[in-house]
């Protein structure tokens, strides 16, 4: 089980205190999220990002790119240090080569499915993944609330991949993952629980993170 907040709703004017302090509270993944104006409305962070971070911290960087084409930046977010690449199914034609890229540099892949997007065909992608990151809220903004219909679905994502022989995947959700419904996400089978305003809107951010892996371990 792992925690992993979201920088995304971290204070941009001092970022890296805001990265130590959750690190310092015991989490080692740091989800990162990409956004390029187009996938998504907003525009986030790019791959120099990343390359600061690796300089500075130790921890698993955990790439969410919620880009079109990502094919065209994965070579610079590997390159930039990521341990983790994640790609939307719904921003390329091509995310079976996608993933084979993002696997070429050594690191984990992810495939990200948004709450409108079926799981079908994963069983044509499954072994090229290390984690299927199930968006639980639409993507592109921090702070919207959980929606619940995604629970089926990470029932029946963990179901096939066990089916499939594929039971090392990890599910990883993302998007409205607080104290009410990170223990619903567990019980449906995900593993990695991204936490953006649950950790970062909160003035204690360690004792944010504490309860959060109480409310895990319930
Ligand atoms: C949404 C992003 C999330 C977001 C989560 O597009 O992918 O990672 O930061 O934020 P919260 O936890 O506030 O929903
Ligand atoms: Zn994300």
């Amino acid at each position: 089980m792992q925690i992993a907040p979201s920088i995304l709703s971290a204070d941009f004017g001092k970022f890296a205190a805001e990265v130590e302090e959750v690190i310092e509270a015991g989490c080692d993944w740091i989800h990162v999220d990409v956004m390029d104006g187009q996938f998504v409305p907003n525009i986030t962070m790019g791959h120099q990002v990343v390359e600061a971070l690796r300089k500075r911290f130790d921890c698993t960087l955990d790439v969410h790119l919620m880009v079109a084409a990502p094919e065209r930046v994965i070579s610079a977010f590997a390159e930039a240090g990521a341990d983790v690449i994640t790609v939307h199914k719904e921003a390329t034609p091509h995310v079976h080569r996608a993933l084979e890229m993002v696997r070429s540099y050594g690191i984990q892949a992810g495939l990200a499915l948004n709450p409108g997007t079926a799981l079908d065909g994963l069983e044509y992608v499954d072994d090229l993944i290390d984690l299927l990151l199930i968006m639980t809220v639409n993507p592109g903004f921090g702070g919207q609330s959980f929606i619940p219909a995604t629970l089926n679905k990470i029932r029946d994502a963990r179901e096939r991949l066990v089916k499939a022989n594929r039971g090392n995947v990890r599910i990883e959700v993302d998007g409205g993952i607080n104290l009410h419904t990170i223990g619903d996400a567990k019980l449906a089978g995900a593993e990695i629980f991204v936490a953006g305003s649950a950790v970062f809107g909160e003035t204690d951010r360690k004792a944010a993170i504490a309860a959060l892996e109480r409310a895990l371990h319930e």
